[in-house]
Formats: structure tokens, C-alpha cells, sequence
């Protein structure tokens, strides 16, 4: 049976906010853009979830490999406290983490927080069942709705994790928002640890989003498919192309869906005609990699100080541990 503990902070309507008028400024400015949460229908989760297992798509399993080496050193250094997730999907690589704590701790507690209903709700089934000592309060809200409450209530120790570097899919003045908004939701001593993809070959990083099979293409694609449905669109697939590019100078993968003819698209729902020219692109995702020391920094201006950095031996992904 489901805990009783499943807490819905917003239904659908609420989770994708102020409906339709993100994309309406998206595909009217110049270049155009759409925002990347309409990539996570059911479709696209268990599309993005396929690309987490694709060869060419390094960052799940490399840092899958540093959380299964380092997480008893993590709770060791934290102690006991509850442990809280922020977009934690299917939670597979939480196992490790929790693995790590019910070694040492006797009784422990798990708050993961998603979008999808449907994803925490299988994964909390799944955990109820492997861990006996393990109390879960799940969450269903955005990370705003979930850190205000979280900054609302008290607990005598909690650790906040940030995976799989989705940072590094905001923005720089976003991703100092939502650092604001972690260090409001923790009180001194509380720690911080966060997932970052680290800076390397442009190659690497191309065929990481490129992949030969064309799941992160189809995964790109899907966005149309669900405006399409979600505001009555007209996106023909078969008129865009998948296109992901590193741009060194400002260390993103930039990735964008290519119209190979000029046409118009319409979205009844939302009142939209839009033209796009031969050639023209649209922006559905940048991906920031990081350094390591800069972040320390960003982290550091935001009241949290490192405790610890855990990478693998290639140094393509690193772990932050921090404390408020
Ligand atoms: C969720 N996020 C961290 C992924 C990334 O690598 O930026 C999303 C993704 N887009 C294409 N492939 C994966």
C-alpha cells in the first residue's frame, strides 16, 4: 500500500504555471525558444530515461559510479538527518545514498519531490518495500513550491540533494535563484549536495547529445508533439531536425530543433500563428558544464561552504557536498 504520506503541493495545472504564456513569448522573440519542462510528458520521461542508459550519454553512469564509492563517506560526514530530493524521479541512483544510510542509522526518513505523480508514486512502492527502516513523505510540486515549504517547517537535520546536474539546464541568473532558494530551505549545520557535469572535450559532449540511435533526437522532437497536443498545435515532426551543439565560449550544450523549410505553425489553444523561415532554429535546452572552483564560489556566495568534492578519475563529473 502507498505511505499516507503523499503530499500533492499542485495539480497538473498548477505544475505547468501560467500555461501557455511561456511559449507564446518563446516563439515570438528572435531567436526563438521553447521552455525545456514541456520535454517531460510521459512520453519524454520515459524518453529521457531511455537516454540515461545510452553508451554515448556518460553523466548517469558516471555519476552512479561516484555515489556507489563515496556514499557511506557522505554519511558519514552528515550524520543523521533526513534525506531530501529534488526532482528525484525513479530515484535510482538515490539507492546508494539510502543504502549508505541504513547502514549506519536505525531509522531515517526520505522526502523526494517531483513533477510527475506517477513516477514517485511507483518509486515509492518499490523503496517502501526494500527498506523497512526507512520513513518516506513524498512531495509532487515544482522545486519552488516544494523548497517554500521546506523553508517553512523545521527539522532537526537535513541534507538537500540536487542530481544528475540538471543545474545545468537553468540559466545563470535562475541557478542563483534556485541556490537562494536551497539556502533558505536549510538552517545552519544542513548540508547541500549537488551534482555537476564538469567541462571537457567538445566531442564528448556532442555525441552525448547526438546519440546514433536518435533517442535524444526523438526525446527533442517530443516537445512538439506535446505542445501539439497540450494547445491544439500544428507541429508537423517531419519539417525539424535535432541539432545539439557545444558552445565553448559559454560552456553549454545548446540544443534546438532545425526547420528544414519555411512554414507556418499554429497553436489554437493559445491564440498563436507562427512563421519560421528555412533554416531557422529553435532553442529547447542548454546544458551548462561546470568548473568546479567557480561553483564553489557561486555556492560559497549563497552561505554554502564546501565540505568536500568527489569526481571520477576522468574528472567528467563532480559531486559537492556543502553546508549551510
Ligand atoms: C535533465 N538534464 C540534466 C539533461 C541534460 O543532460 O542536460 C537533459 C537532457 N537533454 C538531452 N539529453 C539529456
Amino acid at each position: 500500500m502507498l505511505t499516507k504520506n503523499f503530499q500533492i503541493l499542485a495539480n497538473n495545472h498548477q505544475l505547468i504555471k501560467n500555461d501557455g504564456a511561456d511559449v507564446i513569448q518563446g516563439l515570438t522573440q528572435t531567436p526563438k525558444s521553447l521552455p525545456p519542462k514541456y520535454f517531460y510528458d510521459d512520453r519524454g520521461s520515459e524518453l529521457f530515461e531511455q537516454i540515461c542508459e545510452l553508451p554515448e550519454y556518460y553523466p548517469t553512469r558516471t555519476e552512479a559510479w561516484i555515489l556507489r564509492q563515496y556514499a557511506n563517506e557522505i554519511a558519514q560526514i552528515t550524520g543523521e538527518c533526513e534525506l531530501i530530493e529534488l526532482g528525484s524521479g525513479s530515484s535510482t541512483k538515490t539507492i546508494f545514498l539510502l543504502d549508505a544510510y541504513q547502514k549506519i542509522y536505525t531509522l531515517f526518513r526520505y522526502i523526494p519531490i517531483d513533477v510527475s505523480a506517477g513516477i514517485l508514486k511507483a518509486s515509492v512502492l518499490k523503496l517502501q518495500k526494500k527498506y523497512s527502516n526507512l520513513s518516506i513523505d513524498a512531495l509532487v510540486g515544482t522545486y519552488e513550491q516544494a523548497l517554500a515549504q521546506l523553508a517553512s517547517t523545521a527539522s532537526p537535520c537535513r541534507m538537500i540533494f540536487f542530481l544528475g546536474s540538471s543545474i545545468g539546464n537553468f540559466n545563470q541568473r535562475d541557478a542563483d535563484v534556485f541556490l537562494h532558494q536551497i539556502a533558505d530551505a536549510l538552517n545552519p549545520g544542513d548540508y547541500f549536495l549537488l551534482g555537476l557535469d564538469l567541462q571537457k572535450p567538445k566531442d564528448i559532449l556532442e555525441a552525448a547529445y547526438n546519440d546514433n540511435q536518435g533517442v535524444t533526437a526523438a526525446f527533442n522532437l517530443n516537445i512538439l508533439s506535446h505542445l501539439n497536443w497540450r494547445f491544439q498545435g500544428n507541429f508537423d515532426l517531419n519539417s525539424f531536425n535535432h541539432q545539439a551543439i557545444y558552445n565553448q565560449a559559454d560552456a553549454q550544450i545548446e540544443m534546438y530543433l532545425h526547420s528544414h523549410k519555411s512554414h507556418w505553425v499554429s497553436l489554437e489553444a493559445l491564440d498563436l500563428k507562427v512563421f519560421l523561415e528555412s533554416g531557422e532554429k529553435i532553442l529547447t535546452e542548454i546544458s551548462r558544464k561546470f568548473d568546479l572552483a567557480i561553483m564553489q564560489k557561486e555556492l560559497e556566495i549563497q552561505g554554502l561552504k564546501t565540505v568536500k568534492i568527489w569526481t571520477d578519475p576522468q574528472e567528467w563529473f563532480g559531486l559537492i557536498l556543502c553546508q549551510a
